[in-house]
């Protein structure tokens, strides 16, 4: 039986060299002696990830508060809720709290976007269908710009503004509740787009541009979707720097040539 509670030992050096395996047993703090971990909160990731600990743990009787939602490492970040503990040093994290946002981190479309974000330049950005709000929040953690993040699904905002707001970083995002059909060419031109939608918001988001977007990761579609997508950016004059497949879906990064 998953201990409710469990310390995993170690000194902060060792604690964040193992940092990677050791979030999936969900840590709440960093104490002296090591990382104090919410294992129950997330079995099916703790379980197995406690069964391979590189290092000394034992159960606690304490049982300690359930952070929500899971953390998990996904593309190389620590994507946590606030009440877990906050990355070590080194350690990129995304901070995601409870709602009801599209984007658990590792969906295959939003862990691809996220890997692909460091193929893309540095521009002022579009988060094209926020979801959850974890690309808009990771292009803002990266340095790479401000961004504009919308939304047709009210609780996406909510959750997006939320957790922007626990991580500290939403003076650098415009929120915006409302269809792709509403945003303008003059938002569009020069722009990174970060487009993780379906098929019909894609073709809306290519009615809308008139002067070409800087770069564009485009995701949401299946295989067979992608194509008709990519040729279009191409006419805009963008070239292919990304692409990838996972999950039955696919995922191309784009650069202005
Ligand atoms: C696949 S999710 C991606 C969420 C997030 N960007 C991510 O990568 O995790 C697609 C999001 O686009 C939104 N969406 C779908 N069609 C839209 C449209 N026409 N206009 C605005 N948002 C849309 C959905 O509500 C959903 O939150």
């Amino acid at each position: 039986m998953l201990p409710a509670g469990v310390l995993v030992c170690g000194g902060p050096e060792v604690i964040t060299r193992h940092f990677a395996l050791l979030c999936a047993l969900q840590p709440v703090r960093v104490e002296a002696d090591g990382m104090v971990c919410a294992p129950r909160s997330a079995p099916e990731a703790a379980g197995p990830a406690l069964a391979a600990c590189p290092l000394p743990w034992r159960a606690l009787s304490e049982v300690p508060a359930w952070p929500d939602p899971p953390a998990a490492m996904v593309a190389g970040w620590y994507r946590r809720s606030p009440a877990h503990a906050a990355a070590p040093e080194g350690v990129r994290e995304l901070i995601q709290t409870p709602g009801e946002g599209f984007g658990p981190a590792d969906h295959a479309t939003t862990a691809m976007c996220l890997e692909q974000l460091e193929h893309l330049p540095a521009a002022d950005a579009v988060d094209v269908g926020c979801g959850s709000g974890l690309l808009c929040q990771a292009w803002v953690a990266l340095g790479r710009g401000r961004v504009l993040a919308c939304d047709l699904d009210g609780r996406a905002v909510d959750q997006t503004a939320r957790s922007l707001a626990a991580a500290g970083r939403e003076d650098r995002v415009t929120m915006r509740r409302g269809p792709v059909a509403a945003l303008r060419a003059e938002e569009l031109g020069g722009r990174v787009l970060l487009a993780n939608v379906p098929l019909p918001a894609h073709e809306s988001l290519l009615s809308r541009i008139g002067r070409p977007p800087r770069a564009v990761v485009l995701s949401g579609l299946r295989p067979g979707q992608a194509a008709a997508v990519v040729v279009a950016y191409r006419a805009l004059g963008l070239e292919i720097v990304a692409e990838d497949e996972r999950g039955g879906f696919r995922a191309v990064s784009m650069v202005a040539a």
